[in-house]
């Protein structure tokens, strides 16, 4: 990075890919042959027996649970710090989301609060490995194979992450992943899901099919935003014209980035017909996600290397709190997030030495207005959510950056005081 100006995040999409969508955009090439190929290797870098590309994680999610019969009545556990739109699909099918606390520094669901929440309707849990965390899986599995619940593993965040030296997405009934242009692979639009039940993944591979493909014109949107990416978090560029219309943006209390690429909490009562509409996954997806799949073990390796750096640098600071892991976790860093009771100020103090942070866009859903009927008392969850902020992680990090960072945080929380 240039200057000590360090951006929020930074696009695994590259120029070459560029190129390559406007290329598959433009060609002729078979879509479903392409998808399948995608689909193949996929599946076999998790090790499931089936992955069938969807439009959208969430949507994966809503298939999978009707999938495996939740309905009417029926309960699904969910984390309580989660993103508002997994948890908003449970009503859809007539069943009613029941939020569980996380663990406080660990972020991902605790297995005691899941068992509290388990009732006889309980038909799913969704462990979801927040943040590139995976979830404590041994004990979640016990629990739901003693009481009989299915588990969905929401990968969204951790696509190539480890428990126990075997991928999440391996570790239950299905799971599902997300590839829109910030996660740790894209397929510039799109998501996929992976179980090991042939009926599961047939049945909803009959509804993908069903509908019709991915406008182009969306993918070329995408493909064109991938690419502003790329140039706006170039060190140069960023220097000279994001960072400072950030730091103005944070004068006059706005943040430009979140408000440009944030999504609004709102929530459905029925199934949006364009999930369903456009559901079939175009060529070039596929191209871009081959591209990026062959390039996933790098992306993330570069990840857990800076993620350890904080680890380690962060660890020890008077009023900062860094991460935990459940035991045998092996995360991938997709975002490196610290707590601070100040943590407002805290990000100010780290915009004036250049480095950029975000609050996210994880929700307490156990305490969302966009939830009201489903309130829970899930008090880790509330705090993670008053006191989180994500420092970068991302791999285009150098050691050089990772070390200005540390400093720049020791400062700052001096300044600020714990
Ligand atoms: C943890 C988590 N789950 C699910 C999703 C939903 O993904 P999608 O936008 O593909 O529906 C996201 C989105 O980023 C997420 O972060």
């Amino acid at each position: 990075m240039a200057f000590g100006k360090i951006p929020r995040f930074s696009p695994s999409f590259t120029v070459r890919e560029a190129l390559l969508s406007a290329r598959h955009l433009a060609g002729t090439e078979r879509d479903a042959q392409a998808v399948e190929r995608f689909e193949r290797e996929f599946r076999s870098y998790i090790g499931a027996r089936h992955a069938v590309m969807v439009p959208s994680a969430r949507y994966g999610l809503y298939l999978l649970l009707e999938a495996f019969g939740v309905g009417q009545g029926d309960e699904v556990v969910l984390p309580a710090l989660t993103y508002f739109a997994v948890p908003a699909m449970v009503p859809l099918l007539g069943a009613r989301p029941v939020f569980a606390d996380v663990g406080l520094r660990s972020h991902v669901l605790d297995p005691a609060a899941f068992e509290a929440a388990i009732s006889p309707r309980t038909k799913a849990v969704v462990p979801t490995h927040l943040f590139g965390t995976p979830c404590d899986m041994d004990a979640i599995r016990e629990i739901a194979r003693r009481r009989g619940v299915a588990v969905i593993e929401d990968c969204a965040q951790s696509t190539g992450a480890r428990y126990k030296g075997v991928r999440v997405g391996n570790l239950g009934d299905a799971a599902y992943y997300t590839f829109g242009l910030t996660k740790n692979m894209t397929t510039l639009s799109g998501a996929m899901i992976t179980t090991d039940r042939d009926e599961v993944a047939e049945r909803i591979r009959a509804t993908i099919q069903a509908g019709g493909p991915t406008p182009r014109k969306k993918l070329a949107k995408e493909a064109v935003t991938g690419l502003a990416m790329v140039v706006a978090t170039h060190p140069w560029v960023y220097w000279a014209t994001v960072h400072p219309a950030v730091v103005l943006g944070n004068k006059l209390g706005q943040d430009p980035i979140h408000e440009r690429f944030g999504e609004a909490e709102v929530r459905y009562d029925k199934l949006p017909s364009s999930y369903s509409r456009s559901s079939r996954a175009r060529a070039v997806q596929a191209e871009i996600g081959l591209s990026q799949l062959n390039r996933l073990e790098a992306l993330n390796g570069a990840r857990i290397r800076n993620g350890r750096k904080l680890d380690q640098g962060l660890a020890h600071i008077p009023g900062l709190t860094v991460p935990t892991y459940p035991e045998g976790a092996e995360p991938i860093y997709m975002s490196f997030v610290v707590h601070h009771a100040r943590r407002d100020e805290l990000a100010r103090a780290l915009r004036a030495r250049g480095v950029d942070t975000t609050v996210g866009y994880m929700s307490d859903c156990s305490d969302s207005p966009l939830f009201p009927e489903y309130r829970a008392e899930c008090p880790n969850a509330s705090r993670a959510h008053a006191e989180l902020l994500h420092i970068p992680v991302h791999p285009n990090l150098n050691e050089r950056d990772v070390a200005h960072m540390i400093e720049a945080t020791r400062q700052a929380c001096l300044e600020i005081g714990a």
